[in-house]
């Protein structure tokens, strides 16, 4: 009778309605099938019942003598917005109920209903709810091991995990100032923070050596972004997440690693986060340099333009960048990311 082989397992439901008789029969239906049912019989009832307890499906009246159903839909969806509800209605009443599904609800029965009609939306609606559930604790597990890789990359290296930190804050910024597809605004969320992860599988002597790096050392360094390509595809980041790891260290004009891919043939998200991953390693202080000034970082990223960078997306950097660092004289870059993270975090 549900229309689909998955049970409907024991979602919580709510029903609501000033009939009692209908929210009795829909209470002992859907209890028969495995549902954790309560029953409201007022529209204030269902208010207080899901205020007190988190409902995955909400079968609701629409009219009703004291609060209405678009109330019902409206509170349900303000306490959880992944609550799925269900508006029953009259025959005479279809246009409520298509303001309804506009207002969010998942579906709509008209009275006087077939009780099997109403069980299969129901169970729509309770698996709809439940794999959005579980898809909210895969992502809270994902961010959960993605914190963790970057607390192994802090215990390894604390100067690349709070570049990381900056780079992915410039980035995100730089994005959003450029106006680009949202799926680049989401990779640079995404992963942004462990573009540099792949740093974990480089040896002590290679990551934390205080002076310039021999040309072997510095074959060995390269692997970096294919090692955190490898480490972080289990975990689901394809696409362009997996562009942006890969290819960070590209150059516009061929010259940079791992591929040495050439101008639009590096990915966008790459040719742009690369400008704010120059910038804040330049402005950093390592063990073997000072960190550059201000206006000697913004120097060498004019030097790299058509060269290391793409030229209109450099003209782009220059002009933002001046307002992210801010109008202190000199320009106070570490300030700049201090206060920035500050507003990310609040
Ligand atoms: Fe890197």
């Amino acid at each position: 009778m549900w229309g689909s082989s998955m049970k409907p397992g024991t979602a919580r439901v709510l029903v609501v309605d000033d009939e009692p008789e209908v929210v009795d029969v829909l209470c002992t239906l859907l209890a028969s099938e495995g549902y954790d049912t309560t029953p409201a019989y007022r529209g204030s009832e269902a208010l207080e019942a899901i205020t007190a307890d988190g409902f995955a499906v909400v079968v609701t009246d629409l009219g009703m003598p004291d609060v209405d159903g678009m109330t019902v839909l409206n509170h349900a969806k303000a306490h959880d917005h992944t609550a799925e509800v269900i508006v029953v209605t009259g025959r005479d009443d279809v246009h409520t109920a298509v303001q309804c599904m506009k207002a969010g609800a998942f579906d709509f029965v008209t009275k006087p209903f077939q009780l099997d009609a109403v069980a299969s939306v129901v169970h729509s609606a309770a698996n709809k709810a439940r794999t959005e559930a579980e898809n909210r604790q895969l992502r809270g597990a994902i961010s959960a091991i993605k914190r963790a890789l970057m607390l192994s990359l802090q215990a390894r290296d604390s100067y690349t995990h709070g570049h990381c930190l900056n780079v992915a804050i410039l980035a995100r910024r730089f994005c959003a100032h450029l106006d680009l597809d949202e799926s680049v605004l989401e990779a640079v969320s995404a992963v942004g923070e462990l573009h540099d992860v792949g740093k974990i599988g480089i040896a002590d002597f290679i990551l934390l050596k205080p002076s310039k790096l021999t040309p072997a050392e510095y074959a060995i360094m390269q692997t970096h972004p294919a090692q955190g390509r490898d480490i972080l595809d289990p975990m689901g980041a394809f696409g362009v997440e997996s562009e942006l790891v890969l290819h960070h260290h590209e150059r516009w004009d061929g010259a940079g690693y791992p591929i040495g891919l050439k101008g639009e043939e590096i990915p966008l998200v790459a040719r742009v986060f690369a400008l704010a991953d120059v910038f804040d390693a330049l402005t950093s202080s390592r063990p073997y340099r000072r960190a550059m000034p201000y206006e000697t970082a913004i120097e060498v990223i004019h030097n790299g333009w058509g060269t290391q960078f793409q030229p209109d997306i450099t003209d782009e950097f220059l002009s933002f960048i001046g307002a992210f660092v801010g109008l202190s004289s000199p320009r106070d870059v570490g300030e700049a990311f201090e206060r920035a993270r500050h507003e990310e975090e609040g």
